[in-house]
């Protein structure tokens, strides 16, 4: 079982190749973040127009990818079954069809932003029809967890875990527009055991990196530079919810703002966009490091807690900030089973996990959608 996923619900055109839900063919990503950096943040309009004109050659770039090393093979089989064409079209290649191989495809239909998962979507939609193969929708969320099924690949630069997460697991799911928690119990049967109130871990990354001036996308620059300051330097709140399980990180994006004016002397009246020029590189550092310790520890917690109550057979780490080296390095310290992590590539957005997704709704008889009214849910929930 082959399938296409194909992604695009935020500023990542992204396509990718799956066979039977754990073998990775192909792999595209382009990403407009360059564009985006600017701004410290997505520009919806700039994020469409790029899948625009990303989404046709990403798309071909990952079925030819996933289909490059088999083309001898291909050719050789069909040009048996086609010998006797082969004569008669006076010589004209007979090389296979990369899409004849494709069994299906799957695309993020929610949630996202609405005029980037539309340019996925109609994509989607077309090349279902033109190529007659079954569609499926994903939710972009159940997609992330899905990225840690995947433990084969011939292609290089990718280290995968050893086996696939058994039932019932556990996963947490940390990236720029979620933080959640959830117990699977099998596939396509799983409970929400809580989420976030207000930001997602991601955006708190982000927002205070923006504080303290360092680049977008923050969670990659909050963790690098965390690696020069103290961690113990700053006492930041962890936020308690009645929700056993849920999760608050706008009240720490507060506290870091606060701390961060403090630190230069400065009153609550200092208009932010003036704390970079104000903090040092040491403060900077120390604020990073103490915010990501907080932050990090704040989802460890309750995946710690929710191991302690549900007992799963395994847990894993779904979205952007799982590509976090802080966050692996608390969990294996402090969750008693060992978690297999999948490439950092795999964490942030990207077309594999959303057809390893759709490898599982096809071989386990799941309905396909029909292509011709499947419609976008930018606020489609788990
Ligand atoms: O999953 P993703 O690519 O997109 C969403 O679905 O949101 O996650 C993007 C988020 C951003 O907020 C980014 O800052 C964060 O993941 N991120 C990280 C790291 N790499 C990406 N956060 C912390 N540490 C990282 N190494
Ligand atoms: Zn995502």
């Amino acid at each position: 079982m082959k399938i296409l996923g194909i992604e695009t619900s935020c500023d990542e055109t992204a396509a990718a190749v799956v066979e039977d839900g754990k073998r990775l063919l192909s792999n595209v990503v382009a990403t407009s973040l360059d564009l985006h950096a600017q701004y410290g943040g997505v520009v919806p309009e700039i994020a469409a127009r790029s899948h625009i004109e990303s989404i046709t050659p990403v798309v071909e770039a990952a079925v030819q990818q996933a289909f490059d090393g088999q083309k001898s093979k291909v050719i050789k089989s069909k040009a048996r079954a086609t010998e006797d064409v082969r004569h008669s079209t006076f010589g004209l290649s007979t090389e296979a069809d990369p899409w004849d191989q494709i069994d299906g495809i799957a695309v993020t239909y929610g949630a996202g932003l609405g005029g980037s998962l539309l340019i996925g979507v109609l994509a989607a939609r077309t090349l279902a029809i033109t190529k007659k193969k079954p569609l499926y929708g994903v939710n972009h969320v159940e997609g992330h967890v899905y990225a840690n099924f995947l433990t084969e690949t011939k292609l290089p630069d990718y280290v995968l875990p050893g086996a696939a997460p058994s039932f019932p697991m556990l996963a947490l799911i940390v990236s720029g527009g979620h933080t959640q928690l959830a117990l699977f119990r099998d596939h396509f049967d799983y409970t929400l055991l809580g989420q976030t109130h207000d930001d997602a871990i991601g955006e708190a990354f982000d927002k205070v990196a923006k504080i303290v001036g360092l680049p977008y996308p923050g969670g990659p620059s909050i963790a690098k530079k965390a690696l020069e300051g103290n961690a113990e330097a700053f006492t930041f709140p962890k936020a308690k919810l009645q929700g056993k399980y849920d999760f608050s990180f706008s009240g720490l994006k507060t506290a870091v703002l606060r701390a961060a004016q403090a630190a230069c002397g400065k009153t609550y009246e200092l208009p932010s966009s003036q704390l970079p020029g104000l903090l040092n590189e040491a403060q900077k550092a120390n604020i990073a490091a103490s915010f990501q310790r907080i932050a990090i520890e704040t989802v460890v917690d309750k995946t710690l807690l929710a191991y302690e109550e549900f007992r799963p057979a395994s847990v894993v780490i779904a979205g952007g900030v799982a590509a976090n080296q802080e966050l692996r390095r608390q969990l294996t310290e402090k969750l008693p089973l060992p978690i297999n992590y999948t490439d950092i590539k795999l964490c942030t957005d990207n077309g594999a996990m959303i057809a390893t997704l759709g490898c599982f709704k096809a071989m386990l008889g799941q309905p396909s959608v029909d292509p011709y009214s499947l419609d976008i849910e930018p606020n489609l929930s788990m």
